[in-house]
This record gives C-alpha cells, structure tokens and sequence, in this order.
C-alpha cells in the first residue's frame, strides 16, 4: 500500500473512532468507552498527519507546537474546576474560530493568481476561504463574549450575563449578513480575487460574532455555548475544504452537526424557539433585581431538617449549581445511604440544564457512587412531586423556579422547571437570598411549604448527616 493509502485507512479508522465516540457518550454506562474511543481517534489522527508533512522544517514547527500546546492545555486541565468547564469550552472554541480565519488567508495568499483552465476550482476554493474565514471570526468573537459573560467563577465576569442589546440589534445582525453577501460576490466576480472584501467581511464578522452573543443572555447561555460548538465544528470542516483534509471535514461536520443537534434539544428543554435563541433576544424582559424580595420565608437549621427527613417516608432530592461549587455530591451520596438504612425512598430529579454544562449534576452523582437507578431526569419524575413527603433543593435556584411555571411576564417563563413546590415540604439549601444564574427572584422561597436551610451546602449537609445517626 501507498503512504496515501495508508492515510487515508489512518484517517478513515480515526473517523469511524470519533462516531464510537459519539455512540459511546450518548450513554452513562458507555461514556468510558466513548472517551477512550475518542482519545485513540485523536492519537491516530494527529500521528497520520505528522507523519504526512514532508519538509523537516514543517515537522519542527508541528513538533514545538504541539509541544507548547499540550504544556498549556495540561496547565490549564490540572486546574480547572468543573464548575468553570463552559467558560473553558468557550475559550477552546475561539482558537477553533481563529485557526480557521488563519488557515483561510493563509490558504488565500497560497493561492496566488488563477491559471485559466483551472477557474471552476480556483472559484469553489475562493468559496471555501470566504466562508471559512466567515465562520471562523463569528466563532472566534463569539466565544470570546461567552467567555467573558460565563466568567462568574473567577469572580470577574467581563460582561454581564444578562443580554445586551443594541438598539435594532437584529437589523444590524441582519445587514452583516447581506453586506456579507455582497462582498462574497464581490470577491468571488473578479477574474482575480481582490484582498479589500474579505478584510472588509472579516472585520463585519468580528463585530457580527459580538453583537449575536452579547445579545444572548441568562438562562439561553448553555444554548449559546453548544451553538458556538457548532459553529466551531462547521469552521474546521471549512477549514477541511482549504487545506483538502479529509478527516478534517468529517471530524468538523460531526462536531457541527452534534453541536447542533444539542442546541436544539436544549432548546425544546427550556422552551425556546432555537431560531429566536440563535438570533438573540431572549429573556429580554426585565430582569428582577437581586434584593427584590416577594414575602417572608421561614427559616430551619439543620437539625430539623433531618427530623422532618426522619419523619418522612419519601424525599426526592433536586441538586443544582450549588452543589457543584460546595462539593457537596459525597456528603449528599452519605446522606442517602443514611436515609435508605432508614426505609426512606430516596430519589433524585436531574434538570436538563442544571448546573453549567450538560449533564453536570450527573458527572457529580456518579464520581460520589450514587446509583444510576435512582436518578432520574424531570420529565421522568415531574409527576411525582405530589406524592413526596420532602423535597431537598441542594444549590439549585432557576431549574426550580416557580415563576418560569406561573408568571408569563418573567424573563424565565415557558422554561420547564422541576415542580418541587407541589411536594408536602421544601427544603431549600443555599448561603443567602441572592438569585440565581438568570438573576430572577424565586418565588418559591416563600410559599408556605417551603423552608430556607442556609450555609454552605456541603456543611449543612454534613450536620444533618450527624444528626441522622
Ligand atoms: P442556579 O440558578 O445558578 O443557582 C445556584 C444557586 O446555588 C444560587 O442561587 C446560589 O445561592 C447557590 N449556591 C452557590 N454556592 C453555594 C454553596 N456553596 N452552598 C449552597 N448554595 C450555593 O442553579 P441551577 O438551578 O442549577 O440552574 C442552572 C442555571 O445555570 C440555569 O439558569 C441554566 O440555564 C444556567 N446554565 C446552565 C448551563 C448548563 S448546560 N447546565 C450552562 C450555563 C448556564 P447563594 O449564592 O445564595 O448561595
């Protein structure tokens, strides 16, 4: 066999590993795999190219890039708290978009001037750098605005969570995209392609990328990320078609479709029109202010809340963000177990965006050994709040709002929430009154059957396990 043919195996087997990837993820029992899948497919796939470059120079640059590449990228995963994994997933997003405007002036430049019998691809390569520059600068600015509005963690969030839209935002959005189309016929009509249109579209793509997320906000982030995942893909497939890599342009259309395709689940989730997410502009209403409070609460310490738990034959538990910044997922496993031992049914209630990325509330049950029987998603348990004696919400603020439910005029209504209100008694663990990530006051703290439990979720946690025994 050729070294081409053996390329192209490589590359063919690599691809295959990414859709087992997929597969694999797709299911808790099977994610190992998946990953392991994944991690092979990659090894593979970055070999076959090395070993594809053909000047020693090239294999140098390759070698002491991908040497300071992976020193940052070990850096920065030893560090990174679960809790900040969005805003990292935005931040690896923007090198996607960069790297692919890069690859399509560079391919641009490559390409000098056209030889007359090779116009039709001269002309579809033209194609391909445009849109792939395109892509790339939305998705590299874009990100970049995730970034900033997800950065809650580090205590400095650039931009506020909240949408910030210019006045006739979505003109402005919509004239990029026709200015756009006319410097792509622009570009594309000379018998040699002009540089003035694609710097002139890459600066209207730039400023595009920021005005499409900044305009984004609250509860809709999650979509925003899994979008700008989409987008990242469908660059890297662009940049596929300019560099004429294959598994480059299968590998970027399967990021592009699954990233789509989680977009769009997440949107039926939350209730949202994927167009009107995509477009910005949702949970443009009012937002409440923080210390806007709606009644009185009652307050309970932890020792009576594992009294009313003793007393109770069912208890369903809703974790949320707060339990993955207390780290609280091995104390709650404990407190389980102690509950079980009693002849309690303990559940728990999974919100599809609960926490800051997908399925996080679950990463956290499984690493803390809760078994995957007895945690469901809503749709599976929303009907059985009802007929739960307790409900413990542990750090969990939007994806139990009864607002989203019951005030039309919220900046969160049509969102499906878990319906913990409808249970005898709520207990709610949080450190203090503030809202949560969509920043809108929850009316659920002060109905009658619901109790305000403060602290650090893990401490109170902890103390009523104590006061279990
Ligand atoms: P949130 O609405 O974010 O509320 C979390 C609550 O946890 C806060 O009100 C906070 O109250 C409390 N908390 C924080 N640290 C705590 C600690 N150490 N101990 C006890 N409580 C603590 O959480 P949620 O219900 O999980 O909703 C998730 C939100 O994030 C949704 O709006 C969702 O759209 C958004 N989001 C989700 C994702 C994905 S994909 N899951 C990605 C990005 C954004 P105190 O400050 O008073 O303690």
């Amino acid at each position: 066999m050729t070294s081409l043919g053996i390329t192209h195996v490589a590359y063919i087997l690599s691809a295959l590993l990414f859709i087992m990837a997929l597969a694999g993820l797709s299911k808790q029992e099977t994610a190992k795999y998946g990953c392991l899948s994944g991690m092979v497919g990659m090894a593979l796939a970055l070999f076959t190219t090395f070993f594809t470059v053909n000047s020693s120079i090239g294999v140098v640059l390759i070698i002491l890039a991908m040497v300071i590449g992976a020193c940052i990228g070990i850096f920065v995963a030893m560090r990174v708290q679960m809790t900040q994994m969005p805003e990292l997933i935005a931040c690896l997003h923007s090198f996607v978009g960069l790297a692919a405007v890069l690859v399509g002036y560079n391919s641009f430049i490559e390409a000098g001037d056209p030889q007359p019998e090779l116009m039709a691809e001269y002309n579809t390569h033209l194609a391909e750098v445009f849109l792939g520059v395109f892509i790339g600068a939305v998705t590299f600015t874009g990100s970049i605005v995730a970034y900033g509005k997800l950065n809650g963690t580090f205590k400095l969030r650039i931009f506020k969570s909240a949408p910030l839209q210019l006045p006739g935002g979505h003109f402005l959005n919509l004239a990029a995209l026709v200015v756009s189309l006319l410097l792509m016929i622009w570009f594309m009509a000379a018998d040699v392609a002009p540089t003035t249109p694609l710097v002139l579209m890459t600066i209207i793509a730039l400023a595009f990328g920021i005005n499409l997320v900044a305009a984004i906000g609250g509860a809709d982030m999650p979509v925003v990320i899994s979008m700008l995942n989409s987008y990242s893909g469908w660059a890297a497939a662009a940049s596929g078609f300019m560099l004429d890599n294959d598994l480059l342009i299968v590998t970027g259309a399967l990021v592009g479709s699954s990233g789509a395709i989680l977009s769009y689940i997440m949107c039926k989730a939350m209730n949202r029109s994927f167009i009107s997410v995509i477009a910005g502009g949702f949970g443009n209403a009012p937002v409440a202010k923080k210390d806007e409070e709606v009644g009185e609460y009652h307050e309970m310490k932890a020792p009576e809340v594992a009294e009313m738990l003793k007393n109770s034959s069912s208890v369903i538990i809703t974790p949320g963000y707060g339990m993955a910044v207390a780290q609280a997922q091995n104390a709650v496993a404990t407190m389980t177990e102690k509950l079980q031992a009693r002849g309690i049914k303990v559940r728990f209630a999974i919100h599809p965006v609960a926490g800051r990325l997908p399925g996080h509330m679950n990463v956290l049950l499984a690493e803390a050994k809760v078994p995957y029987d007895i945690v469901f998603e809503m749709d599976e348990i929303n009907d059985e709040f009802e007929e739960t004696d307790t409900v413990l919400v542990i750090g969990a603020n939007d994806t139990v709002n009864p607002a989203a439910a019951e005030d039309p005029t919220s900046p969160i209504a049509g969102m499906p929430v878990l319906e913990v209100w409808k249970a005898h008694n709520v207990v709610v663990f949080k450190r203090s009154m503030n809202t949560g990530y969509a920043g809108v006051q929850n009316p659920l703290f002060f109905k009658d059957n619901s109790y305000m439990c403060f602290g650090d979720a893990k401490k109170t946690v902890e103390e009523i396990v104590n006061n279990l025994d």
